[in-house]
């Protein structure tokens, strides 16, 4: 490990064809380890945020660093492999594909890494015990709550081993029973040195569970201050256990 960020934005700008841009300017690090929560009413930019650090667009100006790694240059093929290995996601509505069983969605990122079949098998078996939902490999995501959708999604992020996890609103479609479960899944991860970026609007989760937090307004930075007393590293970290087959 080395003391470079693991993120990495300088003056980083988004600009859409109209309207005021979505992104004016952010200039931030995020260092290994940290879990860093990014809050800020609908239309702030957090998604964009979090967008460009994936990968997933590219800005308008400014540069995006992940890992040493200059995302804001990659070219579609470099773009590609970059989020396979380096970055595992989560989002509001899961994301997963209806028509795989559990298991199969969570092998996906290992096969398009070009893992083999039985250890990408191995591994996502394992994953899904580790989320509570060894029990549910061969279902099909439709016959699953919520919440255990989204312990697919967190499994299905971690198949390659990334160093970063990008969640976008990870709890906003959930009970606030199942969205504890996954804030604390956040948090475990955070505590296995994992570092994660968690965007949100709820300013609950983003103090119970982040070691800081970024506030945007507008397309720029309005607050950057560490959680003092709370969040990652200062919780009481209990493990994740469940009875199995439990609901959520
Ligand atoms: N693909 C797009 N085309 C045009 N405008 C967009 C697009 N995506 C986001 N925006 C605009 O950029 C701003 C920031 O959006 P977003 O990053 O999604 O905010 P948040 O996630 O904080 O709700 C909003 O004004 C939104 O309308
Ligand atoms: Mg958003």
């Amino acid at each position: 490990m080395t003391n470079a960020p693991v993120i990495d934005l300088r003056d980083t700008t988004k600009k859409y064809d109209d309207g005021p841009p979505a992104l004016a300017g952010v200039t931030l690090s995020v260092a290994h380890g940290e879990c860093v929560a990014i809050l800020g009413h609908s239309g702030s930019g957090k998604s964009t945020l979090l967008n460009l650090i994936a990968g997933l667009d590219r800005p308008s100006g400014g540069t995006v660093t992940v890992d040493g790694t200059r995302v804001d240059q990659l070219g579609e093929a470099g773009s590609a492999k970059y989020r396979r290995a380096s970055v595992g996601m989560i989002f509001q509505f899961f994301n997963l594909l209806d028509d795989l069983t559990v298991l199969d969605n969570v092998m996906v990122p290992a096969q398009l890494a070009g893992m083999g079949k039985g250890e990408a098998k191995r591994r996502a078996v394992e994953l899904l015990g580790s989320v509570g939902l060894d029990r549910h490999a061969g279902a099909y995501p439709q016959r699953l709550s919520g919440g255990q959708r989204q312990r697919v999604a967190v499994a299905r992020a971690l198949m390659n081993k990334p160093p970063l996890l990008l969640a976008d609103e990870p709890t906003g479609a959930l009970d606030s029973s199942s969205a504890e479960d996954v804030r604390r899944l956040l948090l475990d991860l955070n505590g296995e040195g994992r570092t994660i970026v968690l965007v949100t609007h709820d300013v609950q989760l983003a103090a119970s569970t982040a070691s800081r937090t970024i506030e945007l307004m507008d397309g720029a930075v309005k607050r950057d201050v560490v959680n003092h007393g709370n969040g990652a590293g200062l919780a009481a970290r209990t493990p994740l256990t469940r009875p199995a087959g439990g609901a959520g």
